[in-house]
């Protein structure tokens, strides 16, 4: 049985966000919500959101889960965002609360920033939430962060940073208490699964070749096809790989700015007293301490 899935491309970020729905009851989930950020002007833009909740209320369909896969580096969460403007319960992985220690000791903030308040539920591995004739059921898949969740609803997996296509590859392992042995085992959860189940990515940045993005694919091309983990590659040779590929990345732009936000499920601060919402960011930070 598969869900009906609408998915919005924001560019900036190469983030592919999902509206997941029930056809029969109208429930509705929407997975890893952008809300825009330019980092070279400090310009912001509910866009990306408001697509997604004018697509909701022209179908009719009730939005009951608003979904982060986990703590993202390279985008700000539209989580808060699209729940001012049509409600729902806000949820993460159980283990959210690892990163944002870490997060917030980086970043000196105060102890109210690990509260947690925004997140309205925290997922343990294998908990179920009613969606109409679905469940989404959360599946841990630690390795590209400790606190990552992939969500299956149905016959179709939405994967956040573990596979992207498959001539892309997986997702860095290099922050928030990642490891390429935990990504690799996650993926095997994902896909220990029928050839036809599909699976819904997080995240394309374009492929040599392929020119438009893309996010879906099927348990079966990514066994057979995926650059980094397809066609029976090992543990041992996949960790390798990925610890190269991770150790010649760069930061990816919006991090920085987007962590102590994300922390939050993605709300702003309170306007500073001369009318301007302010970020800090740390400088020098060692690598490892992300
Ligand atoms: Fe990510």
């Amino acid at each position: 049985m598969k869900p009906d899935v609408k998915t919005f491309y924001d560019k900036r970020s190469g983030t592919a966000s999902h509206v997941v729905w029930c056809a029969r009851s109208k429930a509705c989930a929407v997975i890893d919500p952008v809300f825009d950020l330019d980092p070279a002007s400090g310009h912001t833009s509910c866009k990306p959101i408001e697509m997604i909740a004018s697509f909701v209320r022209e179908r009719g369909l009730r939005l009951g889960w608003i979904l982060d896969t986990h703590i993202h580096h390279d985008h700000i969460s539209g989580a808060s965002e699209l729940k001012r403007l049509l409600g729902g319960t806000i949820a993460i992985g159980d283990r959210v609360g690892e990163v944002a220690t870490a997060i917030t000791d980086v970043y000196g903030l105060e102890p109210h920033h690990i509260q947690l308040d925004p997140f309205d539920k925290l997922l343990a591995d294998g908990e179920h939430l009613p969606l109409g004739d679905f469940t989404v059921e959360a599946l841990a898949t630690p390795g590209h962060t400790i606190d990552h969740l992939s969500f299956v609803i149905g016959d179709a997996v939405f994967t956040g940073d573990t596979l992207f296509m498959p001539d892309s590859g997986t997702a860095r392992c290099d922050f928030h208490r990642g490891s390429a042995s935990a990504l690799f085992q996650s993926i095997k959860r994902i896909l220990d699964r029928a050839d036809d189940v599909d699976l819904f990515a997080c995240h394309d940045y374009g492929a040599a070749g392929r020119r438009a993005p893309a996010w879906h694919s099927t348990v079966g091309a990514q066994r057979s096809a995926n650059i980094h983990i397809g066609n029976g590659t090992d543990e041992s040779a996949f960790v390798i790989l990925r610890e190269k590929r991770d150790a010649s990345l760069d930061m990816p732009a919006l991090m920085l700015l987007s962590l102590p936000l994300n922390i939050r499920a993605g709300a702003l601060p309170a306007l500073s007293a001369h009318g301007r919402i302010m970020l800090s960011v740390p400088l020098n930070v060692p690598r490892n301490a992300m």
